[in-house]
């Protein structure tokens, strides 16, 4: 019979950029530590400093990917990513309260547009055609990949949805918030049957990162 310390290591997918900067010391006060520093290094795959456990290192939306496909066990990854791609077929334990921010609509402070549909740019495509739609405003939604505080300064949209954190990058662009959509944290999400095959271990790390974030 394949007992849990057969098993390859159990995976953890990790969300690159500032969400990591955070990530990391909270697993290190779980006695979790990657072998080299994946804010540095090309690898993508990173053994732990321990046997049973390794990580990847990934984009949000990627890392809601892996999990849910079940190619990681396990996810650090932020709500916006999950409001967007879906929780479906993952378990959502833990609120790690790390890199909070919210997401938020944004555009000049007076309305640019004068009667037409409203253009919103955005890479929360699902997030903002609910949020118009809720609101009962019809809204053409383009999808970008990044920089969207460009597109309402070059006439490419009329409002965007996007993460503000500081606000820091909305007021350097002349835009203000409009609207709250929600809270933003990051929370440790669970392939639903990796949660049966390797329950021990998760619950132990699920512990552990409960008592480091108390
Ligand atoms: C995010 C977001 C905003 C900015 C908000 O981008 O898309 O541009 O941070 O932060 P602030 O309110 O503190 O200025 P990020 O730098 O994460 O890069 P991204 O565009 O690749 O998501």
């Amino acid at each position: 019979m394949t007992t849990e310390s057969t098993l390859q290591p159990l995976t953890i997918a990790l969300t690159k950029g500032r969400i990591l900067d955070e990530t990391l010391p909270l697993l290190a006060q779980c006695g979790l530590e990657p072998l080299d520093d994946p804010r540095s290094s090309r690898r993508l795959i990173f053994e732990a400093n321990r046997p049973d456990v390794r990580f990847v290192v990934l984009r949000g939306s990627d890392v809601v990917t892996y999990v849910r496909q079940g190619a990681a066990d396990a996810g650090i990854v932020g709500k916006d990513m999950l409001l967007e791609h879906g929780a479906q077929g993952l378990y959502e334990p833990l609120d790690l309260g790390i890199a909070r921010c919210s997401l938020q609509t944004a555009g000049f402070s007076a309305s640019q547009n004068l009667g037409s549909r409203l253009r919103v740019a955005t890479k929360f495509v699902n997030i903002a055609r609910a949020h118009y739609a809720a609101k009962g405003i019809q809204a053409d939604v383009i999808p970008l990949y990044g920089a969207m505080e460009l597109a309402p300064l070059m006439n490419l949209a009329d409002e965007i949805v996007d993460i503000v954190d500081t606000g820091n990058t909305l007021r350097a662009n002349g835009l203000v918030p409009l609207e709250h959509i929600a809270d933003v944290s990051t929370r440790f999400v669970v392939n639903k049957a990796a949660m049966r095959t390797r329950h021990a271990l998760l619950t132990d790390i699920i512990s552990a990162l409960k008592d480091a974030i108390d």
